[in-house]
């Protein structure tokens, strides 16, 4: 069933309007607001002119009608004509680095950039010959002394992970730009709904679907967003040389969630801007890192690119690193101790394990908490935030 007529009446809507309606059947009598998950590997042609025919699909692979309607209202969200669906989030990271830089090439990665995208890298990328070198995310346009002859790829994150340093995009992408190497852009924490990168000039936008479009922490995918058909065409070779898909059941969800999502960031960035503000004025607090709280070294940048936040950012405890971030943890009653974020649910981690780093040093060397704040109500969680210091640093 074609969406394309009435896709194409909704392109001059507000975004809250294009998400509720893009994708969505047209045409028919009467059908279900909901495309069904169709789960087909086999498709069957009506005749044997078609089983080769250029334009018509003919393996599931190349996705349902769930499919194109996720990825439709993906590019209505980032302003894309294009979209790649993939089954992960960090898939969506490590396919443009596969597609772009081979033997012999070389990638620029932000030295706070998510950890598993450094991985993939450092192990499977010089594996087959790459090269990778970091740089400081606050670099600006001297990014521009870092590239080299066969620099193919700079990899931006805004903000970064862990610590939410945010890089001048603009300043990085006219240097790319003028130096002919492609960017992409994780665009993870605001979800698509607060930073258009296409928009900014960035070639490539990476989205972890998984965490704020999917919204309910029951499924993987991710997507990468384009303008550039000669781009989408690689994506799309590479994405098909090594078989990636996205379940119909994901697709299904991952469109399900883009119908509520900036209601829901609404609601996160209202109760996490709420929460931060809060944390910033505790003597048990060191230092909150939230790009959009007026006391944050990135505000200006935020405030410059964005048009709003999301419900993920971090802060430090006034306490030696001594296990009292443990502790803390450990009598929080409502947040849920786990990775990810962009449930209904509140989560926290600490984050010093994890927090590897390039071209720069940590923002602090006291325990760091991230908080994802969910959709409960603002002032249970501080009141939970409020007796795990207490129990924390009791003794
Ligand atoms: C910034 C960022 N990019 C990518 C990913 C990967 O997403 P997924 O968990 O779907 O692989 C994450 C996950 O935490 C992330 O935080």
């Amino acid at each position: 069933m074609s969406t394309q007529p009435k896709d194409q009446r909704l392109k001059s809507k507000a975004l809250e309007t294009r998400l509720t309606h893009t994708g969505r059947p047209d045409g028919a009598p009467s059908h279900a607001i909901n495309l069904a998950p169709q789960r087909a590997s086999t498709l069957l042609v009506n005749k044997a002119e078609d089983l080769y025919a250029p334009g018509i699909k003919t393996y599931g692979l190349q996705g349902m009608d769930v499919h194109d309607a996720a990825k439709a209202a993906l590019c209505t969200l980032e302003k894309a004509d294009h979209c790649i669906l993939v089954e992960s989030g960090l898939l969506a990271c490590t396919l443009p680095i596969f597609t772009f830089v081979g033997a012999g090439d070389h990638v620029l990665l932000p030295g706070n950039v998510y950890g598993p995208t450094r991985r993939y890298c450092e192990r499977s990328l010089k594996r087959l010959g790459g090269q990778v070198s970091y740089y400081n995310a606050d670099i600006g346009a001297d990014i521009e002394g870092l590239i080299q002859d066969n620099t193919k790829l700079i990899i931006l994150e805004s903000p970064g992970s862990l610590t939410f340093e945010m890089p001048d995009i603009r300043a990085i992408v006219e240097v790319a730009r003028k130096r002919e190497v492609l960017t992409a852009l994780d665009n993870s924490w605001s979800a698509g709904v607060y930073l258009n990168p296409l928009d900014l000039g960035v070639d490539m936008s990476i989205l972890a679907t998984t965490k704020y479009a999917v919204g309910h922490a029951d499924s993987f995918s991710g997507a990468i967003l384009v303008k550039d058909k000669r781009i989408f065409s690689k994506l799309t070779e590479a994405s098909a040389d090594l078989g990636l898909f996205t379940s119909a059941d994901d697709a299904y969800l991952l469109l399900r969630g883009l119908r509520t999502l900036t209601v829901r960031m609404q609601r996160h960035q209202q109760s996490a801007l709420d929460i931060a503000r809060w944390l910033n004025e505790l003597p048990e607090v060191e230092q909150v890192f939230h790009p959009a709280l007026e006391t944050d070294a990135y505000h200006q940048l935020w405030k410059r690119d964005f048009t709003g936040a999301s419900g993920l950012f971090a802060f430090s405890i006034n306490a030696a690193d001594d296990g009292t971030d443990l502790a803390f943890l450990n009598a929080l009653e409502l947040f849920g101790l786990g990775f990810s974020y962009g449930g209904f649910e509140s989560l926290a981690i600490n984050c010093g394990p994890q927090l590897k780093r390039s071209a720069t040093t940590p923002p602090s060397n006291k325990p760091i908490i991230r908080l994802a704040i969910g959709l409960e109500d603002p002032e249970d969680l501080k009141q939970d935030l409020a007796q795990a210091f207490t129990s924390a640093l009791r003794t």
